[in-house]
């Protein structure tokens, strides 16, 4: 089996389909950045539907069995059914989600659901339309996510709910969320990260999970809930549940990491590929596979690329930090 120089396998690819976004979080594509001038990628740069399908093929031949479509904004990507039919087709692929703002869901749930999607991650917030609003960065109102969330239902997909935490931007109304939403799906509350190279991050707007936890309890506390076991190995995020079953995550990147089962790799819409969801630079794939290398080179330059993989940085980011921040992916290219 391969594995990386840390006895990591390779079991995920995130795949992301383009790098155009319909919102602004100020945590990732931020308005000032990410303006109307703002260059995004040509059509002709990113991978054909063909092109994604033989890569996710190389992959599923080196171990994957959870694929991930991810942006920008997936439901940007036209025709984005068509590629979720072909990737719904390779043989050795058990799972197919995509991470959305949930906008379109409305649009193309049904579409997606039917060409073999099995679940959506949809990310929202906050439920204070103001506070929503600013951190979308295009006052969109949180109500139209809720109708995409109800979409996926609707439509037969799983469903799981993201939501980034920042102090002093939206943690007060994080119990709101919670009430309003545990009965939907199961919610996970993100550490707000240091991805990228515009958010700003520090570690004063990082609320631990544990805070998170006592928070959402309220009068109880963490208290009002019970752990769960993971649901696989390698989960990024830990569980809990409340006395009615309802279910919370806690995705704690920045106080407890998780590299040590770090079995993820990232595919840019250009066709880099990543290792690490924090790193400075990726390997060309794309250019290969147009120069028409066949099906065991591919899966030789892949396998090299994850046989050297030494990443670790959620667990390193204390030192890096002080040393000094180096130039990282932009997660709109990768997808988080
Ligand atoms: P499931 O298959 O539903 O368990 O999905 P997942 O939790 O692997 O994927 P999802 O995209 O929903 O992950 C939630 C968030 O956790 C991501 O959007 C990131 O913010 C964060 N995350 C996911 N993978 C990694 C990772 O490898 N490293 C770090 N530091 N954060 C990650
Ligand atoms: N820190 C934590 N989570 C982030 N996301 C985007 N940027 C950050 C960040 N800086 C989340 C999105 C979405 C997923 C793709 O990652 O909100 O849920
Ligand atoms: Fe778009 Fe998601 Fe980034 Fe927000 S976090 S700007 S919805 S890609
Ligand atoms: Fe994996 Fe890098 Fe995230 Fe660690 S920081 S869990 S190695 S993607």
């Amino acid at each position: 089996m391969l594995t990386d120089q840390l006895g990591r396998p390779l079991r995920d690819l995130r795949i992301s389909v383009t790098d155009r976004c319909n919102l602004r979080c100020t945590y990732c594509m931020p308005a000032e950045v990410f303006g109307a001038d703002y260059a995004f990628l040509p059509r002709a740069e990113l991978l054909s539907f063909e092109e994604i399908e033989r890569l996710a093929r190389t992959f599923v031949d080196l171990g994957v069995r959870k694929l991930r479509l991810t942006g920008g904004e997936p439901t940007l990507r036209r025709d984005l059914p068509d590629l979720v039919a072909r990737l719904a087709r390779i043989e050795g692929v058990q799972d197919i989600a995509m991470t959305t703002n949930g906008l379109l869901l409305p649009r193309f749930a049904d579409a997606l659901r039917a060409a073999g999607l099995d679940r959506v991650t949809v990310s929202i917030d906050s439920l204070d339309p103001e506070v929503f609003g600013r951190m979308n960065g295009l006052g969109q109102h949180p109500q139209k996510v809720v109708d995409g969330i109800e979409a996926a239902l609707t439509a037969g997909l799983g469903v799981k709910i993201n939501t980034v935490v920042q102090r002093g931007v939206n943690d007060a109304g994080l119990r709101d969320l919670w009430l309003a939403l545990r009965g939907l799906a199961p919610l996970r509350f993100i550490e707000f990260m240091d991805v990228g190279n515009h958010n700003g991050w520090n570690m004063d707007s990082v609320v631990p999970s544990g805070e998170v936890l006592a928070r959402l309890g309220g009068e109880a506390g963490a208290a009002a809930f019970a752990p769960r076991a993971a649901g696989y190995r390698g989960e990024v995020a830990t569980r809990h549940v409340d006395t009615a079953g309802h279910e919370v995550g806690l995705i704690s990147s920045v106080t407890a990491p998780f590299c040590g089962d770090c079995s993820r790799a990232r595919l840019s819409a250009v066709g880099a590929l990543y290792t690490c969801l924090f790193a400075g630079g990726g390997t060309d794939l794309r250019a290969p596979l147009r120069a028409g290398a066949s099906d065991a080179e591919l899966r030789d330059l892949v396998a090299g690329v994850w046989a050297a993989r030494s990443d670790r940085y959620s667990e390193e980011r204390g030192e890096v930090t002080r040393a000094g921040t180096r130039p990282k992916v932009e997660m709109s290219h990768i997808g988080g």
